[in-house]
């Protein structure tokens, strides 16, 4: 026996059908806001993710040499391969460019429920604007993926790196230590971080603790502005976050707690950061991730205003169901059963005609019975059963039983297809 490798998932049909759902969900929302899809290789050279991910994914990689002796790596993420994309091929193109992407990623991290090695991400870059405006429409963007999809228990948590950089450059507190000190609070190390404050700048620690831990309505704008007295970066920060809130109003998002304690795990976030949790799923809670970033210039191309977001796909898929969200049921709309084999012909040519008219249609090909044949078909959630014989068939009729009801008629074999399309027609499960 064969298992699967840890960290990895089999996906049986229900799960995949609901997986659809979402997906084509996102994307019908990312298609309405004027994003369009693209895709990237599965794997890339390793520099590209050395360049600026952080040490975080780095240690996290799935890397290996090819036959040719290639440094390569399986995605981790999927933002440095579209700008990388765009500084290649995309960057000549007006602006804005509206991206999103579909695609699986890989971290060896220790799975857990919600934590895999091998996960999807559906996410969105938006190149070319600056300010408040494009981060209230990815923002939005965002939203309604949830909303669409629907999603009603999550908290969307704002912040701006640039407030927590502006009192770290004014404490002076730089390279190596800055690093570690983001990152934990990017895991919410709270123990590590005091302890490691108490060491190397215990003056400071009081006004770091109480800016990372600011969260709230949007009053925490003025606590931040009066605990950080106007340092200059900052005020801009806070200023453009309040005007992107302001712009979700607009947008009819008005839920947003304000949270100066957004780090992020990875290292090219540079202005607006946020996170969307679910609470439902415990501590794999974060679904979503995002910011505005700075990576064009480490490929080639000019700087450019950049922000995007991906979203865990699999834990928005895990948020959905635990939330008890009813997914809509995969329907077949006919199965045919051919009651003896040598009117299998004539089932045929009847199951290509249906599936041409855009009939979901099966038929049986194990040879079953009527009544075992039935029972399958029920398990596959046909809607109608169409069982044809070869008297049936000389008298250019089948029997069509519709499941819910039991009720069954003889029809026409001419006013078959029409008869199981309008019935199709009026239970269309969206899926
Ligand atoms: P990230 O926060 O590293 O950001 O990942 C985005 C989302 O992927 C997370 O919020 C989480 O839901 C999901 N995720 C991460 N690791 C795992 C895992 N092991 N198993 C299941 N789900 C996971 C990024 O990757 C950025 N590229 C997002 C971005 C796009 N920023 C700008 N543009």
């Amino acid at each position: 026996m064969f298992n699967r490798p840890r960290g990895t998932r089999d996906i049986e049909p229900e799960e995949m059908a609901r997986r659809r759902f979402v997906e084509n969900g996102f994307r019908r929302v990312c298609q309405s806001f004027g994003f369009r899809e693209i895709s990237t290789p599965t794997f890339e050279h390793s520099e590209l993710f050395l360049a600026k991910s952080g040490e975080g994914i780095i240690d996290e990689m799935y890397s290996f040499k090819d036959k040719g002796g290639r440094d390569l790596s399986l995605r981790p993420e999927l933002t440095a391969p579209v700008m990388r994309f765009y500084a290649n091929e995309l960057k000549q193109r007006p602006k804005p460019l509206k991206l999103f992407y579909f695609g699986n990623c890989f971290r060896y991290e220790r799975p857990q429920s919600g934590r895999y090695r091998e996960f999807w991400q559906f996410g969105a870059e938006f190149i070319g604007p600056e300010g408040a405006l494009a981060n209230a429409e990815l923002l939005s963007l965002g939203v309604n993926c949830l909303e669409e999809v629907g999603l009603k228990d999550y908290t969307l948590r704002v912040g701006n790196l640039k407030v927590l950089g502006s009192l770290l450059d004014k404490l002076a507190i730089v390279g190596e230590e800055r690093s570690t000190m983001l990152r934990y609070i990017d895991k919410g190390e709270m123990d590590n971080l005091n302890t490691f404050l108490d060491s190397e700048c215990p003056e400071e620690k009081a006004s770091v603790i109480q800016l990372v831990t600011l969260k709230g309505g949007v009053s925490v704008i003025s606590k931040a502005r009066k605990l950080l007295n106007n340092i200059e970066k900052s005020t801009q920060a806070l200023n453009d976050l309040e005007q992107t809130i302001s712009y979700l109003a607009q947008y009819g998002i008005a839920d947003i707690e304000v949270d100066l304690g957004i780090a992020r795990g990875l290292d090219y976030y540079t202005g607006m950061v946020f996170e969307i949790d679910a609470h439902l799923l415990g501590s794999e809670n974060q679904l979503c991730g995002g910011g505005e970033y700075s990576l064009a210039h480490l490929f080639g191309a000019q700087d450019i205003p950049t922000r995007g977001f991906a979203f865990g796909f699999d834990r928005v898929c895990l948020a959905l169901e635990k939330g008890g969200v009813v997914f809509p049921a995969e329907k077949l709309d006919a199965y045919i059963i051919a009651v003896g084999e040598d009117i299998v012909p004539e089932a045929l040519k009847l199951l290509r005609e249906m599936r041409s008219a855009g009939i979901n249609s099966d038929m049986d090909f194990m040879g079953r019975n009527v009544s075992k044949a039935m029972k399958y078909a029920s398990s596959l959630n046909a809607s109608c059963v169409v069982i044809i014989g070869k008297r049936d068939f000389e008298n250019g009729v089948a029997t069509v039983r519709e499941m819910k009801s039991g009720d069954q008629q003889v029809l026409k074999l001419d006013k078959l297809i029409d008869f199981i399309k309008n019935q199709s027609e009026s239970i269309k499960t969206g899926l």
